[in-house]
């Protein structure tokens, strides 16, 4: 449809300070009544803040290009070049495909037990405990263990992954002191992924080497496999850390809805969604407009920034009904929390498998999770999620 051309809706709520990283909801419902494509002037950028919108950009990565990079500042779009997250088709299919099979459901059925049984041994140590901190005894220790098992390193390679993730994200916003503090730590990660994760350090069935073999049979550029590692390195962790530690905090603040999970195990995958949607782990990135878009009568001009914001579009009321609750029984399949499109996540299985693995254990060992300590937010310009979540949880089994 064609749309007369309207005035441009623009907003000087700057999306990356602290305080709107702290509670973003309210500036993002602001944003959402000022329309649907608006201009912030705080940045050279652009924002989409409703559901359909994002949904058809998401649909639509020839108009919303993927190719400069992700994120806001082009020198560090420049490190994501090569990347899957980075590339649009056919670069992006070649990409994606090397670890494709990977994550595909047959992999991931065989790696079921494996994972509910680490869930099942950590959330045990953390319910006899009593007492314990959600983020830092769990959320944060499970998907680090579990990718870093996948990714076939050994034990003595591992330590510095947690580091990682956190400060590429920041990166992916404006050049912030959140983003300045990080590129130290970035620096280390590619210097770790050209050193330690190295096919001498790497089992030959994890994902690392597959992407080393990809380029040893002519399939990726051999250019491509330190990027390459670096998307699945970093876009494995924060998120799945931080889905799992807002999903604890929503079921302590809801032990209506924990209980409910409890009755009824088959809650456990829509309980899982409706957090994601809720309080989505990856707020949104960027697209660059490769011709002048039109967007219900706002026209976005060629080469530009243009921020999608699953967080606000998972919340747009023209969308979801009462879309500020937690209602595990709502379901929401098409949230936009891991994307959608050619980009959609690649890892979402896993992070299924993980989450399921993890609320599992959790429901079957703790009768109740209250808070007992304030929670502590992690500030990111791209991830939401929480630096530490006291709890104590009742442990008499159902
Ligand atoms: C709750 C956990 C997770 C969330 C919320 C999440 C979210 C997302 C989102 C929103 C995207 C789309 C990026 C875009 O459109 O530009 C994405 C892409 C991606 N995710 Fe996830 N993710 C999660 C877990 C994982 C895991 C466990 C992996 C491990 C393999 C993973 C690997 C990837 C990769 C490789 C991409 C890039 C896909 C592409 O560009 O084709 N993610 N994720």
């Amino acid at each position: 449809m064609t749309h007369a051309t309207l005035p441009v809706p623009t907003s000087d709520i700057d999306l990356f300070s602290d305080d709107v990283l702290h509670d973003p909801y309210p500036a993002l419902r602001e944003l959402r009544e000022v329309g649907p494509a608006v201009r912030l002037t705080a940045y050279d950028a652009w924002v989409l803040p409703r559901y359909d919108p994002v949904r058809a950009a998401l649909a639509d990565h020839e108009r919303f290009s993927s190719a400069q990079g992700v994120g806001y500042e082009d020198q560090f779009n420049a490190l994501m070049w090569g990347t899957v997250l980075a590339s649009d088709p056919p670069i992006h299919t070649r990409l994606r495909a090397v670890l494709s099979d990977k994550l595909a459901p047959k992999a991931l059925a065989k790696l079921r037990t494996r994972i509910a049984a680490l869930a099942d041994d950590l959330v045990a140590g953390a319910v006899a405990e009593g007492e314990f901190d959600a983020v830092s005894e769990l959320a944060a220790v499970f998907p680090v263990t579990v990718v870093a098992d996948l990714i076939g390193l050994t034990e003595e390679a591992r330590g510095p992954l947690l580091s990682f993730a956190d400060a590429a994200f920041n990166t992916f916003g404006p050049l912030n002191a959140r983003a300045q503090a990080s590129l130290p730590f970035v620096g280390q990660m590619f210097e770790y992924l050209n050193t330690v994760m190295v096919p001498e350090n790497l089992r030959p069935d994890g994902w690392a080497a597959s992407v080393y073999q990809a380029a040893d049979r002519g399939d990726i550029e051999p250019a491509s496999v330190v990027p390459l590692l670096s998307a699945y390195v970093t876009a494995s962790m924060d998120t799945t850390i931080n889905g799992i530690g807002n999903t604890i905090l929503l079921f302590a603040q809801h032990p209506d809805a924990y209980q409910q999970v409890r009755a009824e195990p088959a809650l456990l995958g829509p309980a899982f969604e409706e957090s994601l949607r809720l309080e989505s782990p990856a707020q949104g990135f960027f697209r660059r407009t490769t011709r002048p878009v039109d967007i219900e009568g706002i026209t976005i001009p060629a080469d530009s920034k243009v921020l999608l914001s699953w967080a606000s579009a998972n919340r747009d009321e023209r969308k979801w009904e009462r879309p500020e609750e937690f209602l595990v029984r709502r379901n929401p399949v098409d949230h936009v929390g891991f994307g959608y499109g050619v980009h959609g996540c690649a890892g979402q299985g896993l992070a299924r498998l993980e989450a399921q693995a993890v609320f599992g254990a959790l429901v079957r060992s703790a009768s109740s999770i209250e808070i007992s300590g304030e929670p502590v937010r992690k500030l990111n310009n791209v991830i939401r999620g929480l630096a530490s979540l006291p709890v104590t949880v009742g442990a008499e089994g159902k």
